[in-house]
């Protein structure tokens, strides 16, 4: 089924709550309606969005919103150790891992309490706790706009990288319908982030939904509640420099957080730049930098601008680039 409504606030519909009008909103169940839809007539341009919870409206919006509620949980046969499942666009990510932990099917437990939705999460190729959703992806499906077909992408194809994708990548080309998970029922917990091995404790976990408790713990301990206080999760992505680059960063510090990647570039905690820079608990109008977690840029007052958000976030960057040399870039998509 089809529902449009022109002129639609979209302030429901962005985890940041940002008041932001469309010319028109489609959501549609199913496929089929993709391929019925009369894309010549919208208003252009074309936005997929799922629960909004990586969005930041600059302003009104003047083309068409496309929200999907494909929704479903499909099961090739519970019982085997290497299961594939396939699930809906439009599904709640935490629903869905609560579901399979519940299964106990390992391998999204490290994803628990990750905002959005299904569709939104190939998109952007989320990410906790050493985990990423192209970890267990193994194909895509979506209907292409252009071609006007729907089309299947094998992971390979899906240009998965650190919050990136081919889909994030196509300009509202591929508007994904589904997505093929392969899930374990062998236990394989992942432990690589310290302090999900440390709420352990040195036991292994035996259940995947105990590592999905953990993980809550973590995130509720650390992030803002969504139902609580808008916020769109980590404005910023984590900035990845060269090792003579760290070593200047280093300048001055007894430690310095960091990861060595493959190849030796390594990546440095924005949120540790940010802290030093004074930033945590910096209030620019209604917003303000998470106490808490200073890669969050949090909507304090419930009434922020976009405008607050936008100054204080180059207020940022700014202050990032002259003490380090780091050049920070929005994880949350400006539209
Ligand atoms: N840190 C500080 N000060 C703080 C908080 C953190 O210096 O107040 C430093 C610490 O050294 C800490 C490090 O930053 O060890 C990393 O912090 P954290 O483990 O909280 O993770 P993050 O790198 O800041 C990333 C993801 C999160 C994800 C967490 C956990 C990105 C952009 N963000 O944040 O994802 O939940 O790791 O795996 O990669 C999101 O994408 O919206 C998101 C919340």
């Amino acid at each position: 089924m089809i529902k449009k409504l022109e002129n639609y606030d979209l302030s429901a519909h962005n985890s940041f709550r940002m008041k932001a009008v469309c010319a028109l909103y489609v959501e549609y169940d199913s496929p089929k309606d993709l391929e019925q839809m009369p894309w010549d007539e919208f208003p252009k341009p074309l936005l997929s969005i799922g629960s909004g919870s990586n969005i930041l409206f600059t302003g009104d919006f003047p083309g068409t919103v496309l929200h999907s509620a494909i929704k479903y949980t499909k099961y090739v046969d519970l019982g085997m150790d290497d299961l594939p499942i396939a699930v809906g666009a439009g599904v709640t990510v935490d629903d869905f891992i609560a579901e399979v932990c519940g299964h106990g099917l390992w391998g999204m437990e490290n994803l628990s309490l990750i905002p959005g939705e299904i569709g939104a999460s190939v998109v952007q190729n989320i990410g906790a706790y050493g985990a990423e959703m192209k970890d267990v992806v193994t194909g895509v499906s979506c209907y292409d706009v252009v071609e006007r077909r729907m089309v299947k992408f094998p992971t390979p194809q899906c240009g998965f990288a650190y919050r990136d994708s081919l889909f994030k990548q196509s300009d509202g080309r591929y508007i994904v319908t589904g997505v093929l998970v392969r899930l374990s029922r062998k236990p394989r917990p992942n432990l690589s982030y310290k302090g999900l091995a440390e709420s352990f404790g040195g036991v292994m976990p035996e259940t995947p939904t105990q590592v999905r408790e953990a993980v809550i713990a973590l995130r509720n301990g650390k992030l803002p509640d969504p139902k609580e206080i808008g916020s769109a999760g980590s404005f910023f992505k984590n900035p990845v420099v060269t090792a003579a680059h760290f070593a200047k960063i280093c300048e001055g510090y007894a430690t310095v957080p960091h990861f060595v990647l493959e190849g030796g570039m390594i990546k440095v905690p924005a949120a540790w730049m940010i802290e030093q820079c004074g930033f945590k608990g910096a209030v620019q109008g209604g917003a303000a930098v998470y106490e808490k977690q200073p890669l969050v840029i949090v909507n304090a007052s419930g009434t922020a601008s976009a405008q607050d958000v936008l100054t204080l976030e180059n207020r940022i960057i700014s202050a990032v680039r002259e003490r380090f040399g780091v050049e920070l870039h929005p994880e949350v998509v400006h539209i």
